[in-house]
């Protein structure tokens, strides 16, 4: 007879490890040009639980838009397409959701936010009744309930002069203000997670941190998952609990965020850690790193930081370190520095 005081026995899986709320895996995506396919994403993956914020850095055309128009199935032509891979949230694999299934996701369970809000912001529309649209497309609440449930989502985006942003067109109000008129139709569904893509570029030192904190509060509060978007390092350390850092279309690095600052293990994280006093404000120059980005057009084999790597190997040429990157593990690294694991270059 088996022990009935095991959790087994008792027809329950013992400890069982929450599924993640966003499991990305092999994603790899092609976007079609005139000039040819350009292989945007290769083998991209990346997890997000509960209640907890990732940051997805590197510099720009590094593949960290395609990665969130990926995931939301919004590629910039109707040519371009997902190649390979797979995007389950909540269990569910979006990538095989129809054009209408999809469209219950956007919005209700993911939401997204964009560095430029006037351009997802009806310039001919109040912001109370943009925000009361969403919510009633969704079906979230309708009549009577439907300007409570305005002013609880520009509430919960901190936003206290509720009745004049309700009432302002979005160009009456401020850079900071039409931000947070954004999240607040973000999070009028009440979405589970958030991808938010460079979502304080434009905005000045002291409203962009206001609008970080209020980021991870909302991680915390509503133990909502976040994926946060940035070419700059420096937006990182208050706000995610872990980093994946992408090149040229590659997760090339993860870690929990104390550990990637601490002892970053990829030679291009550290250039990109080195250089990031030397960041400007929409400028995502390495000073420390010399060359370019490999043209997407044609990916080199092998390791595409190598040719600007000051510790590249032959094996490098010949063998892409990224399809090791163990995302079970709590870090790693896609350099072949690490493949025995000993963390020293
Ligand atoms: N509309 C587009 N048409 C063709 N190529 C694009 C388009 N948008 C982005 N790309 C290419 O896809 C790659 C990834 O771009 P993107 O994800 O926008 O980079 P990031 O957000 O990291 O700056 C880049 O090589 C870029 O040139
Ligand atoms: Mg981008």
């Amino acid at each position: 007879m088996s022990d009935p005081s095991t959790a087994a026995s008792a027809g329950r899986t013992p400890n069982p490890v929450p599924a993640p709320l966003l499991d990305v895996g092999g994603l790899s995506t092609e976007l079609r040009t005139r000039k040819g396919v350009v292989h945007a994403l290769d083998n991209v993956g990346f997890v997000v639980r509960r209640g907890e914020a990732i940051a997805i850095v590197g510099e720009s055309g590094c593949g960290k838009s395609m990665t969130a128009r990926s995931i939301m199935r919004v590629l910039p032509r109707s040519t371009d397409r997902v190649a390979s891979g797979h995007v389950r949230f909540a269990g569910r694999d979006l990538l095989s959701l129809s054009e209408s299934g999809m469209r219950k996701v956007r919005g209700a369970d993911i939401a997204m936010i964009f560095q430029d809000p006037m351009s997802y912001l009806d310039p001919l529309m109040r912001v109370g009744d943009q925000i009361a649209e969403v919510i009633r497309a969704h079906g979230k609440a309708s009549g009577e309930g439907l300007e409570k449930a305005v002013e609880d989502a520009l509430a919960s985006a901190r936003i206290s002069d509720i009745r004049r942003v309700a009432g302002s067109y979005p160009h009456q109000l401020s850079g900071g203000l039409r931000q947070r008129a954004l999240i607040a139709m973000a999070l009028a569904c009440e979405p589970e997670l958030l991808i938010a893509d460079e979502p304080t570029t434009a905005l000045d030192v002291t409203t962009q941190k206001q609008i970080l904190q209020l980021l991870r509060h909302l991680v915390e509060e509503r133990q909502m998952g976040l994926v946060l978007i940035t070419h700059d390092l420096g937006v990182v350390a208050n706000v995610c609990d872990r980093v994946y850092v992408m090149y040229a279309g590659q997760v090339i690095e993860h870690a929990g965020v104390h550990d990637f600052f601490e002892r970053p293990q990829h030679p291009y994280s550290r250039g990109l850690l080195a250089s990031l006093k030397s960041l400007c404000e929409g400028d995502a120059h390495l000073s420390s790193i010399p060359g370019v980005v490999p043209n997407l057009l044609a990916p080199p084999a092998g390791c595409r930081f190598r040719a600007r790597c000051g510790f590249s190997m032959d094996v490098c040429a010949k063998q892409d370190p990224t399809v090791r990157l163990d995302h079970g593990k709590d870090r790693d690294a896609g350099c072949w520095l690490f493949k025995d694991g000993s963390g020293h270059v």
